[in-house]
């Protein structure tokens, strides 16, 4: 695993976004392949979301030849809906960059039969030739997309019931009424996200810090599914100062001279 730590949230986005396109530039040239990447939504990956339109609208990048499968969504939650992550993506990405309507993959909250609808997600991304990178966030308590504490490190996409913890976190965003929260939500498994040749996570703000601390420093647990990412070959976590503000002195100057030295290089 490896952390990137940036003074501000801002710097951390932008570095995201950069790093993102120069792995899509390095497989275009290579092959004409897509580039399959998986997105998250959130608070947290809004400022990357920016900085890649904004390299879109520059002429610096093009999504044309990309696949994109979401993490999770909401159940029961019509799609229109302001807080929908079908709304969300589009508001903040789809919209404004030019990813063929027919590669965007998002899960169907409304489907009539939910596990079949998170089945042929699967099939969906079994007949790619798999993620080359996952872009996710972390929840304050630990979890990946929405991998709840607990949730099997091996797990498939498959509904999922959210904590309550989760549902108040969420809440912000819906009048601040956990009961408008949905109880349930479909989400990408653990080995879902770890079957990506890259998973880049992003964390920002002090809310987010003891979920880093336990991801990097703590056991490899179900209890904090992000700490799945241990077993990855290719885990980052791109942090800002804040979330990674509960990492041992030690270890913040052991990421920080592992990546001086990479820039070396
Ligand atoms: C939700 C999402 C996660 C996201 C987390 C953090 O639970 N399912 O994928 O990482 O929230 O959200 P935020 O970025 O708003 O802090």
């Amino acid at each position: 695993m490896k952390v990137i730590i940036r003074n501000t949230q801002h710097e951390a986005s932008v570095w995201a976004a950069h790093y993102i396109v120069s792995k899509m530039k390095a497989k275009a040239a290579e092959t004409d392949k897509p580039f399959v990447l998986g997105l998250a939504t959130g608070s947290t990956p809004v400022e990357t979301y920016n900085e890649l339109v904004r390299m879109y609208k520059a002429g610096e990048v093009s999504f044309k030849n990309v696949i994109t499968f979401n993490m999770d969504e909401y159940v029961g939650l019509p799609e229109s809906h302001p807080e929908s992550y079908h709304s969300f993506m589009h508001k903040y990405f789809f919209d404004h960059v030019d990813v063929p309507a027919g590669n965007i993959h998002i899960l169907n909250g409304n489907a009539p039969d939910l596990q079949k609808e998170c089945d042929e997600y699967e099939k969906k991304i079994a007949a790619t030739e798999g993620f080359d990178l996952f872009l996710g966030g972390v929840g304050e308590d630990g979890h990946l997309a929405f991998n709840e504490p607990f949730s099997s490190l091996v797990s498939r996409t498959r509904v999922m019931t959210l904590t309550y913890d989760t549902r108040v976190v969420n809440s912000r965003f819906f009048d601040n009424d956990v009961n408008k929260v949905p109880k349930q939500a479909m989400s990408v498994g653990v080995a879902t996200v770890l079957g990506s040749k890259e998973v880049l996570i992003l964390a920002f703000g002090g809310k987010k810090a003891r979920a880093v601390q336990m991801a990097v420093e703590g056991p490899y647990t179900h209890y904090v599914t992000l700490s799945a990412l241990q077993a990855h070959p290719a885990g980052t976590i791109v942090a800002d100062d804040l979330a990674a503000g509960e990492i041992k002195v030690n270890t913040y100057r052991y990421f920080k001279a592992i990546e001086a030295a990479e820039n070396e290089k």
